[in-house]
C-alpha cells in the first residue's frame, strides 16, 4: 500500500504512486461523486463545477436520462468494430448530428486530437484524390490549442505542449491570432481584421501550390483564454478559403455542441466550415466521443476517387459510445439548452464584467454564450501577464478551488487566463453561486495573507 501523506490544505494524497500525473507531487483531491453541477471530493467536500470539467461534461454530472441510455446500450453491446458490422447507434446518431449542424456526412472518433487529425487526413485525401497530393501545408494561428497529437499539435499555438514534440513538429502555427488584447496594438476593429485578412493572405502565398488548408478555432479556448475574434473577421477568413479553394476547417472541440449559445461557433457569424471538428460535449464527459462533420465537397471527390476512407481508430463509432452521444443530442434539443447557454451566458458575462471592475487581476473579459475567459494580468495598464508565465492562471485556479469552485486553466505560454464555462444546464441561481465563489476566490488571490500569488 502507498503511504499517505498530509498536503498544504490538510489533505492527503497517496506517496509513491504508480500513476503519472499532469505534475508530479501535485496535491489534489480525490473525486468521489458528481451531481448536476455540483462535484465533490472523497473528504465530503463540494465543487461546482464551473468549467464543466474541462469544457466538457455539458450536461453536468450524473445525469438520469444519459446514465440510462448508457446502461441500455451496455446491456445490448458495448463494442463491435466498424469494418465488421455497421451500428444502429453510430447511423442514428450520424444522421442526428448531421441535421442539427446542417452537415451531410460525419465521421467518429474518440477524442478531439483524433478528430482534428481525422480532418487533417480527409483534407490531404481529397487533394490526392483531386490529383495535387503536394498539398499539405495547413495554417493555423500562434495563439491556439488543436490537440496533443503530432498533427494537432503541429497546428497549435501553445509553446508549453509543443517544447516535447518540437523535433517532430510542423509550423503551422504561422497566422496572426485574433486576440485584440495582445495583438491589435490600438487598431479598431475593422483596422485589426484587414491586418489578420492581410497576413493570412501572405502566409497562403508563400504556401503556394503546397497551401492544403486553414485550421481555425472560431473562439480560441485551452492557448488563450476564450479569445474572440473581431466581427467580421471569420467571414473575410472563409471568403479568402473559398478564393484559393482551400479547405476551411473550424476546430469546434470547444466551442461546438451548442457551448457558445449556437450550435457550432461558426454559426454566430454565418460560416459553413467545409470541416467541423467536435468533442468534448458530444459525448459531454459520460463517453469519450468525437466527430469530423465533413461537406459534400470534400466527400464528393473521394467518392468519385478511392470511394474509401480506411484511416480510424479502434474505438471509432461504437455502439456505446454513439448511443450516449444520441443522448446528449437528445437532452440539447429536447432540453432547449442551446439557448440556456445564449441566455446564462449573457447573466455570466454581466456578472465577470461587474468583478472586473472590482478586481484589477482582471485584464479583460471576452468569449460567448457560456465559454467566457477572463485574461489575468499583473498590471493592468501595461497588460503585463506577471513571471512566470502561467504562475497567476495556477494561483486563480487553486484560489478558486480553495472557495469550492472549478474554472479551467488557459495558458499556453504567452499570457495568463482562466475559463470559466459551467454545463449548459445551470439554472441562474448557480450563475449567481458561480460568481459569488469567484469573487471571494479573487479577494482571497490578491489579500495580503495570500501565499498563492
Ligand atoms: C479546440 C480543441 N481542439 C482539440 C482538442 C484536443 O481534444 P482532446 O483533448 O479530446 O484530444 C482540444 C482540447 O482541449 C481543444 O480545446
Amino acid at each position: 500500500m502507498p503511504q499517505a501523506t498530509t498536503t498544504r490544505s490538510g489533505r492527503m494524497q497517496p506517496a509513491g504512486s504508480r500513476l503519472i500525473k499532469f505534475f508530479f507531487g501535485e496535491e489534489l483531491p480525490f473525486v468521489s461523486h458528481g451531481r448536476g453541477v455540483f462535484v465533490y471530493d472523497t473528504d465530503g467536500r463540494r465543487y461546482l463545477d464551473g468549467c464543466s470539467g474541462a469544457v466538457t461534461a455539458n450536461l453536468g454530472h450524473s445525469d438520469p436520462e444519459i446514465l440510462r441510455a448508457l446502461h441500455e446500450q451496455a446491456e445490448r453491446i458495448t463494442f463491435a468494430h466498424r469494418g465488421t458490422f455497421h451500428s444502429e447507434q453510430s447511423e442514428a446518431l450520424a444522421e442526428r448530428l448531421g441535421a442539427m449542424t446542417g452537415y451531410p456526412y460525419v465521421f467518429l472518433c474518440n477524442s478531439g486530437s483524433e478528430a482534428v487529425e481525422t480532418a487533417l487526413r480527409l483534407t490531404l485525401q481529397y487533394w490526392r484524390e483531386r490529383g495535387e497530393p503536394n498539398r499539405s501545408q495547413f495554417a493555423s494561428h500562434a495563439v491556439s490549442y488543436h490537440g496533443a497529437t503530432l498533427g494537432g499539435l503541429s497546428l497549435s499555438g501553445h509553446p508549453q505542449r509543443r517544447r516535447v514534440a518540437e523535433a517532430l513538429l510542423h509550423e503551422f502555427n504561422e497566422l496572426t491570432p485574433p486576440y485584440a488584447y495582445r495583438f491589435a496594438e490600438g487598431r479598431d476593429d475593422a483596422e485589426f481584421t484587414e491586418l489578420l485578412v492581410n497576413h493570412t493572405a501572405e502566409v497562403l502565398d508563400a504556401h503556394g501550390p503546397a497551401a492544403a488548408g486553414v485550421v481555425v478555432e472560431p473562439v480560441g479556448g485551452a492557448a488563450g483564454g476564450a479569445i474572440t475574434p473581431p466581427d467580421g473577421y471569420l467571414q473575410a477568413l472563409a471568403g479568402l478559403c473559398r478564393e484559393r479553394g482551400l479547405p476551411l476547417i473550424a476546430d469546434e472541440v470547444m466551442t461546438g455542441m451548442g457551448r457558445t449559445g449556437m450550435m457550432l461557433a461558426s454559426q454566430h457569424w454565418d460560416v459553413r466550415p467545409d470541416l467541423v471538428v467536435l468533442g468534448k460535449g458530444m459525448g459531454a464527459g459520460y463517453a469519450p466521443v468525437s466527430a469530423v462533420l465533413v461537406s459534400e465537397e470534400i466527400i464528393d471527390a473521394i467518392a468519385a476517387g478511392t470511394a474509401s476512407v480506411t484511416n480510424g481508430h479502434t474505438y471509432g463509432g461504437n455502439p456505446l459510445g454513439s448511443a450516449v452521444a444520441l443522448a446528449v443530442l437528445e437532452a440539447i434539443e429536447s432540453r432547449g439548452l442551446v439557448a440556456n447557454a445564449a441566455e446564462r451566458g449573457k447573466q455570466l458575462r454581466a456578472g465577470l464584467e461587474a468583478l472586473a471592475r472590482r478586481h484589477e487581476v482582471i485584464g479583460e473579459v471576452r468569449g460567448l454564450g457560456l465559454l467566457q475567459g477572463l485574461e489575468l494580468v499583473s498590471d493592468r495598464v501595461a497588460r503585463s501577464p506577471g513571471a512566470p508565465i502561467g504562475s497567476l492562471t495556477r494561483a486563480a485556479t487553486f484560489a478558486a478551488r480553495d472557495q469550492g469552485l472549478l474554472v479551467y486553466p488557459a495558458t499556453g505560454g504567452i499570457n495568463n487566463a482562466i475559463l470559466v464555462a459551467p454545463p449548459l444546464t445551470v439554472t441562474a441561481e448557480e450563475i449567481d453561486l458561480l460568481l459569488e465563489l469567484l469573487d471571494a476566490s479573487f479577494t482571497s488571490l490578491t489579500s495580503e495573507e495570500s501565499t498563492l500569488l
